[in-house]
């Protein structure tokens, strides 16, 4: 609508402005006596040294469109009111026609990465990581919606000198029985006790070196017992990935650049970027700390592997965008990653994003240790799914598919919860909170979607006609609202925010439950039809939110 307005004004301004900069001005008036949509004439008036009110009265004689009801002039403001039945009609009709393609970008944009989750083999998955998955997944469903070809890498944390501790430690305790009904947590176990007996034993450090050697030499004992450790870990990670309902096209993890190091240290060397520091070779950066790329003796760091893995994904999949979901306490790694790569030269250095995001919080504490246990993500979802179980006996104990409701209810409850927020901001974490059917929560959206459901199914009608009329006050604010989800969609990628589409779904349920509670939907009357379709078109709109968000959307519950 905002365009269609844009390119009026325009036509009344004789294009003194573009269309895209009455746009970016175009305002939504404090309260609906002031219009729908207003427009400032100050900038104007700037430019063409004329007063505000004299170009917001020129405007007003000259616009003339059929979607508008009235134009008032109120100071510099040129305040606009839609033709309700017009609009109503333009945005149902829209909806009904394209169901939950409403919003889609068709035209295919070019690939995006997203490296995301991307959790340590042999430690357990911590709440950070649950952010990470969360925000990343949805990302890579906006990224579609918005036209792109997301690609969902799990960048594991699968190399790195911990792996010769981990085998020291597993060489002197670790029993193959209680890993294999365990792993994650047996793994730590033994990685914490080799710190502990570290401290006595100054030799361990010595012997994990060497084993880390051993396996970068590719000992085939050591690279058994990693790809044991790995795949054990590997799947563990899946089955909470399978409560999520989440799926990776590569688990491609720091281990697999191994081989693809030596050609960007070489071509480091060859540009003379590669400087000696401290025992290391290192990058030098203007105003921060020098990138770290190989140690004296030759081996490689985390940042070496993210240089390899940038390259390799550039190469591989030629993507417009790669995003880096990882918590906020990373951010000077990838400032220094993507200047690294800007001074070898390549200017799609810019394409690369770090997409950072705050801590997990309980009751105001960082949340990823309870007095030094670890909070297990499994055990998170498996407590929501729980409550969610308990509500439902409670509320609707008739409920068929009981445990599949209760299942996309308590982990949808848990990612909406996360989702809510901007994701800079730190996240309060309470089940009892986040399992409310009233109030800011994923329940409450699923269950808003679930009592429209049932509308429609006890209506027994179903029309694709949108008659051209007003459906009323509370309607609406509504149409407005479905107006606006495609900009939504356009915004929550181009700001990497998932909480706008969060945001507007709860503020859509919320307007429309107003709207249900004042108006019968099901009386026999001429409006049936539009009412039904209007519904109708709020439920499309509500489970497409929902799954861009990565959460399902039950038809009862
Ligand atoms: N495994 C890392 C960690 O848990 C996160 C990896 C993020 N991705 C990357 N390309 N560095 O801290």
């Amino acid at each position: 609508m905002d365009i269609q307005i844009a390119k009026s004004i325009a036509v009344a301004l004789n294009n003194e402005l573009t269309v895209s900069d009455i746009q970016n001005l175009l305002e939504k008036p404090r309260n609906s006596d002031l219009g729908d949509v207003a427009f400032p004439c100050f900038t104007l008036a700037k430019k063409l040294r004329i007063s505000p009110h004299t170009i917001a009265v020129d405007i007003q004689n000259k616009l003339n469109c059929d979607f508008i009801q009235e134009v008032q002039v109120v100071g510099g403001y040129v305040n606009i009111f839609y033709h309700q039945p017009t609009i109503t009609h333009q945005v149902l009709s829209q909806i009904v026609k394209e169901k939950n393609l409403y919003g889609t970008h068709q035209a295919s944009k070019g690939n995006v990465v997203l490296d995301f989750s991307s959790p340590n083999i042999a430690k357990p998955f911590s709440m950070g990581h649950l952010r990470s998955t969360v925000i990343g997944n949805a990302l890579a469903n906006i990224a579609e919606k918005n036209g792109y070809q997301a690609i969902r890498i799990n960048h594991l944390g699968d190399w790195g000198t911990q792996f010769g501790k981990l085998i020291v430690a597993y060489r002197k305790w670790g029993d193959q029985k209680t890993i294999e009904a365990a792993p994650i947590e047996e793994l730590l176990k033994i990685y914490v006790k080799f710190h502990e007996e570290a401290e006595q034993d100054e030799t361990l450090n010595e012997q994990a070196r060497t084993a880390f050697k051993a396996l970068e030499d590719g000992d085939e004992e050591a690279l058994a017992l990693w790809q044991w450790f790995r795949d054990a870990s590997l799947e563990e990670f899946k089955t909470i990935y399978q409560l999520l309902g989440i799926n990776f096209d590569s688990f491609a993890g720091e281990a697999f650049y191994n081989d693809k190091m030596a050609a960007v240290v070489q071509e480091l060397e060859e540009k003379e970027l590669l400087v000696q520091s401290e025992g290391a070779n290192v990058v030098e950066i203007a105003n921060m700390p020098p990138c770290l790329i190989t140690k004296t003796d030759g081996a490689t760091l985390y940042a070496t592997r993210d240089l390899a893995a940038a390259f390799y994904r550039k190469q591989q999949y030629d993507p417009k965008k790669i995003f880096y979901v990882v918590g906020h306490e990373q951010s000077l790694h990838f400032t220094q990653l993507f200047n690294v790569i800007e001074k070898m030269g390549y200017d799609w250095a810019k394409d690369l994003q770090h997409v950072p995001f705050g801590m997990i919080l309980k009751e105001g504490k960082k949340m990823s240790t309870r007095k030094g246990k670890i909070v297990l993500l499994a055990d998170v979802l498996t407590e929501a799914i729980a409550t969610a179980k308990r509500n439902i006996e409670e509320k609707n104990p008739n409920l068929v598919d009981k445990e599949n409701v209760a299942h996309q209810v308590g982990v949808g409850a848990v990612i909406f919860n996360d989702l809510k927020t901007d994701r800079l901001h730190d996240i309060e974490f309470s089940i009892e909170h986040m399992m409310h059917f009233e109030g800011e929560t994923g329940p409450y959206i699923q269950y808003t979607y679930a009592r429209i459901s049932s509308l429609l199914e006890r209506a027994n009608e179903h029309s694709d006609e949108v008659s051209l009329e007003t459906l009323g006050e509370e309607a609406w604010p509504v149409v407005l609202l479905l107006e606006q989800f495609p900009k939504v969609i356009d915004n929550a990628f181009e700001q990497t925010d998932p909480s706008q589409i969060a945001k507007y779904a709860l503020q859509l349920a919320r307007l429309f439950n107003k709207y249900y509670a004042h108006n019968k939907v099901l009386v026999d009357d001429s409006q049936r039809t539009s009412r039904l379709a209007f519904c109708y078109c709020v439920a499309i709109v509500l489970k497409e939110s929902l799954t861009l968000l990565g959460i399902a959307a039950p038809k009862n519950m």
